[in-house]
């Protein structure tokens, strides 16, 4: 046996693998993008917001949470390729069904307190929207402003209904 032997089929193997694999992957994508989920980017009316404190708690609310605690979502372009899609959808979908200003009296809502407090631990918005989204990156003073807002902002227009804890304990 000699060294030829060896090296030409890997070599072979490798040219044999990497344009297959390449067109595997962009076949793979191109497949996912039929699937329906994800791609339904509606922003349902808004039926019912609460009375802001300020134009201040309206805005940097908007800024940081809107997206996915309101009916105003901005849809972004890369929300329309899955698998990025799906994750955002579901991000939206998920964060709307917990708390929605723009539903304020037509769905159960968090209390005051739970928002305040993940506002203060900088729990809200999640990690993943942070990295990308560098408004959403509050500086503490904002974080402070934000949540004693929506604080003076629940309790000058409580909603209908409160969940007192989150769906889940996570
Ligand atoms: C990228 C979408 C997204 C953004 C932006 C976002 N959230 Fe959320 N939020 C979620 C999702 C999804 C959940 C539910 C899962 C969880 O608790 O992590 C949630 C849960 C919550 C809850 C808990 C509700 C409950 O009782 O279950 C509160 C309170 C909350 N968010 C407040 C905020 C506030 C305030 C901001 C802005 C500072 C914000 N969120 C920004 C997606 C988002």
């Amino acid at each position: 046996m000699s060294g030829a032997v060896t090296v030409a089929p890997r070599r072979a193997g490798l040219r044999w693998w990497a344009p297959r694999a390449a067109f595997a992957l962009v076949a793979a994508f191109a497949l996912i993008q039929l699937v329906p989920y994800g791609r339904a980017h509606g922003n349902p009316p808004v039926r019912s917001e609460p009375r802001w404190d300020s134009p201040r708690t309206k805005a940097l609310f908007a800024q940081a949470c809107g997206a996915c605690h309101s009916n105003l979502t901005t849809w972004p372009w890369y929300s329309n390729a899955a698998p990025v899609s799906w994750l955002v959808q579901h991000d939206v979908e998920d964060g709307r069904a917990r708390f929605d200003v723009s539903e304020w009296r037509e769905r159960p809502q968090p209390a005051a307190a739970e928002v305040a407090a993940v506002v203060r631990a900088g729990e809200m918005p999640p990690l993943q929207y942070r990295l990308i989204h560098s408004e959403a990156r509050l500086s503490s003073a904002q974080r402070a402003a934000l949540a004693a807002g929506l604080e003076r902002t629940f309790r000058a227009s409580p909603p209908l209904h409160v969940v007192a804890h989150g769906g889940d304990d996570g």
